[in-house]
């Protein structure tokens, strides 16, 4: 059952809402939903552009009694749980561009921002939150700045008005049967991850920390971890960074 579920108009990031909700002590799976951010953080710092009655921004509180390596896959897997979500709702399925970049039609659609936090004295995990971002009635116009060349929203690409109400539904399903499944059985969600995963196979540009570098993207492999070629030649996995696609 569900826990707790916050519905807010506005806040200034439902990930750093549910955040303070886990230090209060909330309990697991409990759930923010909001209409705006006046905040809305991104991967590696950025901003996530999160303006009123046009996108889903949604964030959710997880308290797995485990090590974080455990956790390693979480990334991956909750952007097939809101491909998943979209899929029902519209019959479209969008693209990842790993890690977790939701994709539809070359266009950024959708974001994930998971943030782990650990206990001081056993290392294991106290709790994680997964922030979700999906784009839904944007238009050209809503999209400012650096965004505006590189993202979409569902009624554009689509070409129709899709319900944000049935899509955080599917999104809070999706999720919720993620969080039973994820420790236990990760692998039940590879094939529908590489399938639809756009990078393998391509050049890509790998962003690691500061560096930047331009990399064969050859496979994913069983922990999700993105398998690469150097220019020198040599293989190594990525477990953590991102990579860009012309320009995405
Ligand atoms: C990215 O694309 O870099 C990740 C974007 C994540 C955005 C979502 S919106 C809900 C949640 N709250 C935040 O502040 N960020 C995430």
């Amino acid at each position: 059952p569900r826990e707790d579920f916050r519905v807010l108009e506005t806040v200034d990031s439902t990930n750093s809402f549910c955040r303070r909700l886990a230090l209060e002590g909330a309990p697991d799976g409990t759930a923010v939903l909001a209409d705006c951010q006046t905040a809305g953080r991104g991967r590696r710092g950025r901003s996530f552009q999160s303006p009123a009655g046009k996108g889903l921004f949604f964030s959710i509180l997880w308290r797995p009694d485990c090590a974080p390596e455990k956790l390693l896959p979480l990334t991956a897997l909750s952007a097939v749980a809101v491909c998943r979500a979209v899929q029902r709702v519209t019959g479209v399925r969008p693209q990842i561009k790993w890690p977790n970049d939701l994709v539809l039609g070359g266009r950024k659609l959708a974001g994930i921002l998971t943030e782990m936090s650990l206990e001081g004295e056993s290392g294991h995990v106290s709790h994680v939150v997964v922030g979700i971002g999906i784009n839904v009635h944007q238009q050209p116009e809503d999209f400012t700045g650096e965004v505006a060349d590189i993202a979409t929203s569902l009624d554009l690409s689509l070409g129709g008005r899709v319900c944000r109400a049935r899509l955080a539904a599917a999104l809070l399903e999706e999720m919720d049967y993620l969080r039973r499944e994820v420790l236990f059985t990760p692998e039940r969600w590879l094939a529908d991850y590489r399938a639809a995963c756009l990078n393998v196979g391509r050049t890509v540009r790998l962003l690691q920390g500061d560096a930047r570098e331009t990399v064969q993207a050859l496979r994913i492999d069983e922990q999700y971890g993105l398998v690469v070629r150097h220019e020198d030649g040599s293989v190594e996995t990525v477990r953590s960074g991102e990579v860009s696609v012309r320009g995405l």
